[in-house]
């Protein structure tokens, strides 16, 4: 992907698959959010990316992507200290069969919220440039994963709306949806 000028948010970006898809966007030359709820590893994360990066190149924002408010407000964020957003991932995710509900509320519902957002904001009719966007699954996602009814499910999900709201990508010129 050319990133080079380009601004991104990513969730879940303090640690693991989030962690390095910030390095590869930075190494690319993007700037970026990096959203998460973990503050500790958000901040450890951002501090060590910063003497490999410089300073101006990320942004923490503390957020619980199930949290409405904290979603909207970390996206508003990046665009008052970035002043736009091209690039968007929706990668957060929990597998937690007990909780349930939270696996579906962090890995779907958030991933659809997050992408609504990001259309409103990409959307060339509101002032924005268009832009992509990657929402994470899984090959759990693709096929039956025994022991992980519910995060299988989850990622079931993502794949569907994923590849329905693509479908729509006319509606928003320069818009493209990705599914990883
Ligand atoms: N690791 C794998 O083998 C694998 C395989 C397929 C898909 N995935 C998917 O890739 C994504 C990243 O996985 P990972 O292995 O890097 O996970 P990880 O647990 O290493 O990192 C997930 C990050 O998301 C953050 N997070 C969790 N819930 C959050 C919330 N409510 N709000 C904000 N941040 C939250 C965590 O703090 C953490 O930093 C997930 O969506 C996962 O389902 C992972």
């Amino acid at each position: 992907m050319y990133a080079n000028g380009k601004v991104a948010l990513v969730t879940g970006a303090a640690q693991g698959i989030g962690r390095a898809m910030v390095e590869e966007l930075l190494s690319k030359g993007a700037a970026l959010a990096m959203v998460d709820q973990n503050r500790i590893a958000g901040e450890q994360c951002k501090a060590s990316l910063d003497e490999q990066f410089g300073s101006n190149r990320t942004l923490f924002i503390q957020c619980d992507v199930t949290d409405q408010e904290q979603l909207r407000d970390a996206f508003q964020k990046t665009m008052e200290h970035f002043g736009r957003l091209d690039i968007l991932v929706n990668n957060a995710g929990v597998n937690n069969e007990k909780d349930w509900e939270k696996t579906i509320e962090v890995n779907l519902i958030s991933v659809i919220r997050g992408t609504y957002i990001g259309l409103e904001l990409m959307n060339k009719k509101n002032g924005g440039q268009g832009g992509v966007i990657i929402n994470i699954s899984s090959l759990a996602g693709l096929i039956p994963a025994a022991y992980q009814p519910v995060y299988s499910a989850s990622k079931h999900g993502v794949i569907g709306f994923t590849r329905s709201i693509a479908l729509h990508s006319g509606i928003w010129p320069s818009f493209s949806t990705s599914l990883i």
